[in-house]
């Protein structure tokens, strides 16, 4: 019998220090995530779970899973994991923010860059043996970012990030939208606080930083991103589900708005054929916002920390529901 089930390979050095610690795992040895059913035979009788974003902890997989104690999701974002049926069955949460916000952000802006200079199309174009000379009116004009007005759709940790690197880096003027105020934002990157409306319609760049609930699900539909400029761009780095894809993808096929770039996708892993043959005016990468070496060890890090206090006795660090922990 094991305390722990690890539903992806975490890295050797989180690994070792579970074992430092003589904890006892079972680790998910596939190159494929679990299936529901999967996932709960292979949690049955475990403790805590150290999870990725793949793996889903509903109402009915957690009614299946009486003796679990502790879910250690490896990531920031947890809508993978049903929070207050958790928090009625006394089930500590816990995720990975801070340490991913930065590099979160750093693709954030690298897919402005792409898809405002094409820069992928731009490669493809190069490996196919199409540059000939130099012209002054290329196939490839793209858009300059240097100054234009960057919306920030959530400003947050995330959204905050991305709105320094255009505040600071590009002068960019920021505009942004959410549920309340972000005073931080106001004063060091002069932001302004607009309604969601203002901002479809003022930006040339459009970042998504939001968590994904039943408020923000759809938010971009057809109607939305024709309230956006025919110049601008939409960037979503948060969760594929807030864009309406089919729409999207009309969008940028009548020309609507100028492009856009997903690292995340409504039915991701799976992308539609129509998307996978869309090379111009659309940039995707495959969900690596937080994909850097010295991250995704951080991120483990903090889940294995969790791990480690959870079986001490110590409160968690990255506790997402306090109440389970103070009603002990
Ligand atoms: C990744 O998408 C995360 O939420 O950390």
């Amino acid at each position: 019998m094991s305390d722990l089930l690890i539903t992806q390979f975490i890295g050797q050095t989180a690994l070792e220090k579970l074992e430092q610690a003589s904890i006892t795992y079972r680790q998910n040895q596939k190159a494929k995530s679990f299936d529901r059913d999967q996932l709960i035979e292979a949690t049955r009788g475990v403790t805590a779970v150290i999870c990725l974003l793949t793996d889903t902890f509903d109402d009915s997989v957690m009614d299946a899973l009486p003796d679990l104690r502790l879910i250690a999701n490896v990531a920031v974002g947890y809508d993978n994991i049903d929070l207050d049926a958790a928090t009625q069955r006394g089930i500590l949460v816990t995720n990975t923010p801070d340490v991913l916000t930065e590099t979160t952000a750093d693709l954030a802006f690298g897919l402005i860059l792409a898809a405002a200079r094409r820069i992928p199309e731009a490669d493809c174009f190069m490996r196919a043996g199409k540059y000939s000379r130099f012209e002054l009116y290329p196939e490839m004009l793209g858009a300059d970012v240097y100054g234009k007005t960057l919306g920030i759709v959530g400003m947050g940790r995330i959204g905050t990030a991305v709105a320094r690197r255009g505040a600071l880096g590009f002068n960019m003027p920021i505009l942004y939208s959410g549920h309340r105020p972000n005073q931080e934002a106001e004063q060091s990157l002069n932001a302004q606080f607009v309604s969601f409306d203002a901002l479809l319609a003022e930006s040339d760049f459009i970042s998504i930083n939001v968590p994904l609930t039943s408020d923000t699900t759809h938010l971009f539909t057809y109607e939305t991103i024709k309230k956006m400029k025919p110049s601008a761009f939409l960037i979503n780095t948060a969760r594929g589900p807030v864009i309406k894809e089919a729409d999207l993808l009309k969008a940028l096929e009548e020309g609507i708005i100028a492009g856009a770039a997903l690292d995340v996708f409504e039915f991701e892993p799976e992308i539609s054929s129509k998307m996978a043959q869309m090379s111009s005016r659309l940039v995707v990468t495959p969900h690596i916002g937080s994909a850097t070496r010295e991250t995704r060890q951080n991120m483990a890090d903090i889940a294995v920390e969790n791990v480690l206090a959870f079986f001490s006795g110590h409160r968690p660090p990255t506790l997402l529901n306090p109440k389970v922990w103070n009603a002990r």
